[in-house]
C-alpha cells in the first residue's frame, strides 16, 4: 500500500472486517460526522457526511449516501463512480477538528486533507484513498444512484432540510436536494501499523569520539553476551492468536468469515466446510541476524468419520500492495478420522508482507 503524501515511514496492513460486526460503530460514529473520499485524476477530496447506511439490496452489500448537488463530492462521484467511506475509531480532538473543518468548506479550490494534515493512503479496489486517522475503512464503487421524488417528501421535512431562500453554493447551505449514491462495498478493512514496520530510528545526537567509543564497546560486550544467552536458551515466541473460532460455524452463521487471509478461499468454495475445518490460524514473528520471519501455522481438522488422504494446500504469499510474488504447496498425506493436522509454514519479511489461502484440493 503507498502512502500518498509520503510523510509517513512506515507501512501499513489492511486487517479485513467483516462490516456486519462493526455495523455498531459505523452507526454510532456516523451519527458525529464521518468521512467519504473521492479522487478524480490528481483531485483527492473529502466530506463530512451525518446520513447514510450500511445495507443489502441485490444480494450486495452497500454504503448509501446522500450528497446535495452543491457539494464538489456530488461532481467528484459522478465523473469516478467510486468512494471510500472513513470512520474514526477514536474521535480524537485533532479528528473532531479535521471532520468540522471537512464538512464546513468546499474541496473546489482548497486541500482540505493536506490542511488538516492527513495521512492519506491509496485504496486496493479504488482510486479514492483510506485515512490513517480514520482507520475503519470501506471501499466502495457506485453502482446505482437516484435523485430523490421532491413530491414525495413530507412538506414539514422539505421546509426543514431544503429551505429554498439560502445560496446553493455555500457549504453549510442546505437549498439542494441529494442524490442517494449506491456504493457497493467491495473492501472493508481497518488500517494498522504492519508488524514488519521499519522501526524509526531516533534522532542522532552528537556525540564526542571518547563517547562513541565507550558505546561501541558496551554494544560488542552486549552483543557478546546477548549471542551467549540467546545461543543456551531459544529464543522465546510471543505468539498473537489470529482466528480461535472454528471458520465453518462462522461461515454457516453469517456468510462470511473473519479472517481475510482464508475468506476469499472459503467463500469460493464453501463446500470445502463439509470435510475440512480451519478451526485456528497462529502467528508468531522471530528475527534472526536482523532477518524477520513470520511463522504461520494453520490447524485443518477433518470433519469426517474417514481418513482423507493426498491433499494439496496452495498458500500465496502477497506483497505489501496484496500481489502474488509466490505459491507454496504443501503435501498433506493423511489427517485422520476427525483429526487436526498443523501445518507451518515460514515467510521471510523479504519474500512477503502477506499471504492467503489460495487453494485446498486432492494432490
Ligand atoms: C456533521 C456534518 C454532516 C454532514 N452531512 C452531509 C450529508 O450527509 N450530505 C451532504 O450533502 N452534506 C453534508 N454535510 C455538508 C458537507 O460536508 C459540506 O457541505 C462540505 O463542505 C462539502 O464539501 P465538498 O464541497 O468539498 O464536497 C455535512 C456537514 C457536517 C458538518
Amino acid at each position: 500500500m503507498e502512502n500518498i503524501n509520503g510523510s509517513l515511514n512506515r507501512e501499513f496492513i489492511m486487517k479485513q472486517i467483516n462490516v456486519i460486526e462493526y455495523l455498531p460503530k459505523i452507526m454510532e460514529e456516523l451519527k458525529k460526522g464521518i468521512l467519504i473520499n473521492t479522487k478524480n485524476g490528481d483531485k483527492t477530496n473529502s466530506m463530512t457526511i451525518a446520513w447514510g447506511q450500511v445495507g443489502i439490496e441485490w444480494g450486495k452489500m452497500f454504503f448509501t449516501t446522500y450528497i446535495r448537488h452543491g457539494r464538489f463530492t456530488h461532481e467528484q462521484i459522478e465523473a469516478t463512480k467510486e468512494f471510500t467511506v472513513s470512520v474514526p475509531l477514536q474521535r480524537t480532538p485533532e479528528v473532531a477538528k479535521a471532520i468540522g473543518y471537512i464538512g464546513s468548506r468546499s474541496g473546489r479550490d482548497i486541500d482540505k486533507l493536506s490542511d488538516m494534515n492527513l495521512t492519506l493512503l491509496e485504496g486496493k479496489e479504488v482510486k479514492s484513498p483510506a485515512i490513517k486517522e480514520l482507520p475503519l475503512t470501506l471501499e466502495c464503487k457506485v453502482i446505482y444512484n437516484q435523485e430523490q421524488n421532491i413530491d414525495n417528501i413530507p412538506q414539514e421535512i422539505k421546509e426543514s432540510c431544503y429551505p429554498q431562500d439560502v445560496p446553493s453554493d455555500n457549504p453549510m447551505a442546505n437549498k439542494d436536494y441529494h442524490t442517494v449514491y449506491y456504493g457497493e462495498i467491495v473492501n472493508a478493512y481497518i488500517l494498522e501499523e504492519s508488524d514488519f514496520a521499519p522501526v524509526e530510528q531516533p534522532k542522532e545526537e552528537k556525540k564526542s569520539p571518547k563517547a562513541l567509543w565507550i558505546i561501541l564497546l558496551a554494544l560488542l560486550l552486549l552483543l557478546g553476551a546477548g549471542s551467549f544467552i540467546y545461543n543456551r536458551i531459544n529464543k522465546p515466541q510471543t505468539y498473537r492468536t489470529v482466528v480461535r473460532e472454528e471458520m465453518s460455524s462462522v461461515y454457516s452463521n453469517t456468510g462470511l468469515v473473519n479472517d481475510s487471509r482464508v475468506q476469499n478461499f472459503v467463500s469460493k468454495n464453501p463446500e470445502i466446510l463439509n470435510s475440512v475445518a480451519i478451526t485456528e490460524i497462529r502467528e508468531s514473528f522471530s528475527e534472526n541476524n536482523s532477518i524477520k520471519t513470520k511463522n504461520v501455522v494453520i490447524t485443518l481438522k477433518n470433519k469426517t468419520d474417514k481418513d482423507i488422504n493426498d491433499l494439496e494446500v496452495v498458500i500465496n504469499l502477497l506483497d505489501k500492495k496484496g500481489k502474488i510474488i509466490e505459491d507454496i504447496d504443501e503435501d498433506i498425506e493423511t489427517i485422520g478420522a476427525n483429526s487436526d493436522y498443523t501445518l507451518n509454514i515460514s515467510i521471510e519479511n523479504d519474500k512477503a508482507v502477506n499471504w492467503e489461502l489460495a487453494d485446498i484440493k486432492k494432490g
